[in-house]
């Protein structure tokens, strides 16, 4: 193997469970060693990594549709970098990938664990957001799972962030009868109605959620897609027309909370709107994938569907990028990234 290949690499390890918010005493970054790749595996150099919401729930002990995140072991999640070295038949040293060890510099991985990425179609970070994992989440949870259909009114929380932005938009180009989505700062709201052109934003804490949906929907909505839940869900309720639909995506609301959080006090109503609220998990829509991936690749090229990401650099922020995504610091997909 080439003498040029890294010995070490730097990763983070969660090396106490948060109680509430994360604390930076609760992660290290750490050294370790890196071998030459065994029979099937790749090394991978990455160029970024994804933070995502739900690394929140891995980092406590409780059993979810993932596993918790192991002490002293280093974290994962998505990653995009080009392959280092390749003992993988089909792999070959300067390929990009797109794979599952994140948080570190390195990845010694199985090839059959990392899909190949073209960085001609799309900058490598859009794997991570757009044209990846938030980006597929968007487009099930709004037309398989809220069954959308054209002329449906859409209000969207967190409607600024990597899924949030892409359902509004999606739901627009879709033929939505109207667009409404929430969001942290007045930037932000700015950013919905005049870049992503939402028929309706606002900023969440500036008010009542439901006072500020009634106002921003007077005829009601078809579609809630829930990113947030607590008072954006009770408000959505509310808000929701006969048959409405809410796809329930995400509680970031409540990630951090350390007692149990109420849930909406207006539930009676889902029986006399026949209502139905229905949870999404992105790994459960794989079917979708290629269907995705070429309506969204059409879009992006023809300007219709537009994205951003913030990026934070160098793996000495990891940390820091996770906590800023949970604080509302990112607009469109929070993104590390080490080139
Ligand atoms: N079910 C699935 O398969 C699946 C897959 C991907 C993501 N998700 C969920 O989808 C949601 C969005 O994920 P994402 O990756 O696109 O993250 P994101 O929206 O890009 O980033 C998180 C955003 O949440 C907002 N936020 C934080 N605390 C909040 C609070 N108390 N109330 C309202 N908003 C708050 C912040 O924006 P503001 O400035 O607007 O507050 C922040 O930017 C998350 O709940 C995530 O867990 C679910």
């Amino acid at each position: 193997m080439s003498a040029a290949l890294p010995t070490s690499s730097r990763e983070w390890h969660l090396v106490a469970r948060p109680h509430g918010w994360p604390k930076a005493e609760d992660f290290a970054l750490r050294e370790a060693a890196v071998a030459a790749p065994a029979e099937g595996r790749i090394l991978v150099r990455n160029k970024y990594f994804s933070v995502d919401p739900y690394m929140r729930g891995r980092m406590n002990d409780v059993k979810s549709y993932t596993p918790p995140f192991k002490l002293d072991h280093p974290m994962d999640g998505g990653a995009v970098g080009e392959v280092i070295a390749s003992n993988a038949e089909g792999f070959a040293v300067g390929d990009h990938v797109l794979h599952g060890l994140g948080w570190r510099e390195i990845a010694s991985l199985p090839a059959k664990h990392a899909v190949k990425v073209d960085p001609d179609v799309a900058p490598l970070s859009a794997y991570l957001g757009v044209l990846g994992m938030p980006g597929l989440t968007a487009y099930a949870g709004l037309f398989e799972v809220a069954s959308f259909k054209e002329g449906d009114a859409v209000f969207v929380s967190g409607a600024a962030g990597a899924v949030g932005s892409q359902v509004g938009q999606m739901a627009k180009l879709k033929g939505a009868s109207r667009v409404i989505g929430s969001a942290g700062s007045d930037e932000k709201v700015n950013l919905l109605v005049e870049e992503y052109g939402f028929d309706a934003a606002f900023n969440y804490k500036n008010g009542p959620v439901r006072d500020q949906l009634k106002a921003a929907a007077p005829d009601g909505i078809d579609v809630y897609f829930d990113n947030v839940g607590g008072e954006h869900l009770e408000a959505a309720i509310s808000s929701l027309n006969v048959h409405g639909r809410a796809t329930i995506c995400g509680m970031i609301a409540q990630y951090n909370a350390t007692e149990p959080t109420p849930g909406p006090n207006n539930m009676a109503m889902i029986i006399g709107k026949r209502l139905r609220l229905q949870g999404v998990l992105v790994s459960d829509h794989s079917d979708l994938q290629p269907q995705f991936v070429q309506e969204v690749a059409g879009w992006l090229a023809s300007g219709e569907l537009k994205f951003q990401e913030t990026e934070v650099e160098g793996i000495e922020k990891g940390y820091d990028a996770f906590v800023g995504l949970l604080r509302g610091e990112n607009t469109g997909k929070m993104i590390v990234s080490l080139v």
